[in-house]
């Protein structure tokens, strides 16, 4: 691995992580992957069980893998490994409160003992846990548990974190904070990888990597990737991934032209396709 320039892409290229089937069989966890992901940059990676989504994300954060082929340039990343925030937040608390939990966090990754106290407080109050902050875990829902970890890995704004389905234990309220959250990480200037089985949490017009069977089988945007193009069927359709209720509406709406390209996505977009729909437009359309 090399390279640490701040405005400089992250780049993995051939890269190959060699493993082991259910079956015991040689199998490629990740095969010849090609992706680079800009400073800044919010990149969905998607795909069914054992797609290679959690081997890509500790990739991605510069954990150790073994069994490496390819290169890996983590350029804006830096060398230093970036927070991942995985799915179960028990698995990653170290300390007996969330307060404690973001100050450790903030003490490992070395930052000045002068700035830790005001930096735990902007971390708790990000995610909504200053008047949770010196509460043991028991007292905690598995929503804030997983918004302490999230604290505790935003805490130190590394260039990177990496989100790997954090929301798949969640309930919709729960999800949605902690979604905004990500975002708002994302708003300060880290890059950040989504990892997600849920299409419904995709934004259009935000870049998707979806991965199957080790590789890389759609990279570009979200848009794409759920409609793909009029007459042809979409990737996401033959992911394997459970397509939202109103992405397959759309889909059969553009095939009865009553739908035209581009298809709605956001809840505002078909706001204006049902506009259309009441004026007795033909074809409707959200643009
Ligand atoms: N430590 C390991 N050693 C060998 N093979 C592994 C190891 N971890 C995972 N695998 C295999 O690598 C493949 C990809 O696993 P990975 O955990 O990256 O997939 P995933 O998309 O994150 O799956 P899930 O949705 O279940 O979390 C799977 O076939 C899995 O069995
Ligand atoms: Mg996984």
């Amino acid at each position: 691995m090399s390279g640490n320039a701040v405005d400089e892409q992250m780049v993995l290229s051939g890269v190959s992580v060699a493993g082991t089937n259910e079956f015991g069989e040689k199998d490629d966890r990740l095969h010849n992957v090609n992706l680079t992901i800009a400073p800044g940059e919010w990149l969905y990676l998607v795909g069914v069980n054992g797609s290679g989504k959690t081997t890509m994300a500790r990739l991605l954060a510069g954990l150790y893998e073994e069994n490496l082929m390819g290169t890996v340039n983590r350029g804006f990343a830096g060398e230093s490994a970036s927070p991942i925030v995985l799915q179960q937040p028990k698995a990653q608390l170290f300390g007996e409160s969330p307060r404690e939990e973001v100050r450790f966090a903030l003490e490992w990754r070395e930052l000045a003992p002068g700035s830790v106290k005001a930096r735990t407080a902007e971390a708790l109050e990000m995610t909504g846990l200053t008047e949770l902050a010196d509460l043991p875990w028991e007292k905690l829902s598995g929503g804030q548990l997983q918004l302490a970890a999230i604290a505790a890995s935003a805490a130190s704004r590394t260039p990177l974190i990496v989100f790997d389905e954090v929301t798949s234990m969640l309930d919709d309220a729960n999800r949605k904070i902690v979604l905004e959250t990500a975002e708002h990480i994302h708003r300060s200037g880290s890059a950040v990888v989504w990892v997600t089985q849920r299409l419904d949490e995709l934004k259009p017009d935000f870049r998707v990597a979806a991965l199957a069977g080790g590789r890389i089988i759609f990279d570009g945007n979200v848009r794409k990737f759920l409609y793909g193009e009029t007459g042809h069927d979409s990737l996401c359709q033959s992911s394997g991934l459970r397509v939202p209720y109103l992405a397959t509406l759309a889909m059969q709406l553009r095939q009865l032209n009553q739908l035209q390209d581009p298809l709605p996505v956001t809840a505002e977009e078909w706001r204006k396709v049902m506009g259309h729909f009441a004026g007795a437009d033909s074809t409707a359309r959200y643009t």
